[in-house]
């Protein structure tokens, strides 16, 4: 029987019922596959994040039951909330896969495509958006933004230039650690994430701000240029940790831990944040107790090789030919 307190949403002529107040793209991460919009500043567990890079742009085709009209423009699924009988084009719309487009064109005027020496590269959401809907032209002609690289801290160092000002690393600062020390600084196309009066980010928990950049704009002092993520094998492990869960990834070559990450849902969401003990401090992997081979389930460079996906069954493997 239908939960009258449900509403039903349509999204690319999958239906779903969910609670009043869910955003479109949580409706369609229920649905799950390919009706999910991306996203490049929504983090479901940040509050406040979203509405900020339009990756997740839609088309509502109709309203709801009581007011069937479409929505004349596009809207962000991450900040608009559902109807009940609301209808919704993500995939199935070639208005949103022209818009998501030129979303890609805006998003790399200023970000350099300097994947092969980046340490986001394979699991970069930038990357995987450029490489599904982004066009090989640029219609750019004047003059980049430029910034050196600084340090912000013992750990992490920022490429400003690969900064999409998504903010989700401000807000995690904001709302994991206890000190605010970072910000967006400046508008328009001067503003910039940095710490004000030259300063470190240190914090228990400020390492959860590299885990949260959909690029490379944050990346770990520990792993920079040590391996591509694609030749390392991610491991599920745990320790006990008196600061945080514990629950970790260890990013292995042979019996090395080349680095050590929270676990990332297929959205490259983190559930569990974890402190930086374990994330820097732990390169030892006699300190963990390894549970098994990480299920990557972000389909991405990242989960090439790992072999988490079926084989066709009309796929001839070579060995058997
Ligand atoms: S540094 Fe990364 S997480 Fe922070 S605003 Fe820029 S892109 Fe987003
Ligand atoms: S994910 Fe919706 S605007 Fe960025």
């Amino acid at each position: 029987m239908a939960d009258e307190n449900k509403i039903k949403v349509t999204i690319d002529g999958k239906s779903v019922e969910v609670d009043p107040g869910t955003t479109i793209l949580d409706a369609a991460r229920q649905v799950g596959g390919d009706v999910v919009p991306p996203a490049m500043c929504y983090y479901s567990s940040l509050e406040g994040s979203g509405g900020k890079c339009r990756t997740c742009l839609v088309q509502v085709t109709k309203g709801s039951e009581r007011d069937p009209r479409p929505m004349p423009k596009l809207v962000p699924s991450c900040s608009t909330a559902v109807m009940d009988g609301m209808e919704v084009s993500n995939k199935t719309s070639d208005r949103v896969l022209e818009a998501r487009k030129g979303v890609v064109e805006l998003l790399l005027i200023n970000h350099p495509l300097d994947c092969p020496v980046c340490d986001q590269a394979g699991e970069c959401h930038l990357q995987d958006l450029a490489f599904e809907h982004g066009v090989s032209q640029s219609r750019y002609d004047f003059k980049r933004r430029e910034f050196d690289k600084v340090d912000i801290g013992e750990y992490i160092k920022l490429h400003m230039t690969r900064c999409i000002l998504c903010y989700r690393c401000v807000y995690t600062a904001n709302q994991l650690t206890e000190n605010r020390e970072h910000g967006v600084l400046k508008r328009g196309d001067a503003a910039e994430i940095g710490t004000f009066i030259e300063k470190n980010l240190k914090n228990d928990f400020i390492g959860n701000v590299i885990d949260v950049c959909p690029v490379g704009a944050l990346t770990d002092k520990t792993f920079r240029f040590r391996s591509r993520v694609w030749y390392t094998k991610p491991m599920d492990a745990h320790r006990n940790c008196e600061k945080c869960s514990g629950k970790s990834v260890l990013w292995m070559v042979g019996d090395e831990v080349t680095r050590v990450t929270a676990r990332k849902d297929e959205y490259g969401e983190v559930k569990e944040f974890i402190c930086n003990d374990c994330r820097f401090d732990s390169k030892d992997v006699s300190k963990w107790t390894i549970e098994g081979p990480r299920k990557i389930k972000r389909h991405s460079v990242i989960s090439a090789n790992h072999y988490s996906k079926e084989i066709p069954k009309h796929t001839t493997l070579l060995n058997k030919a």
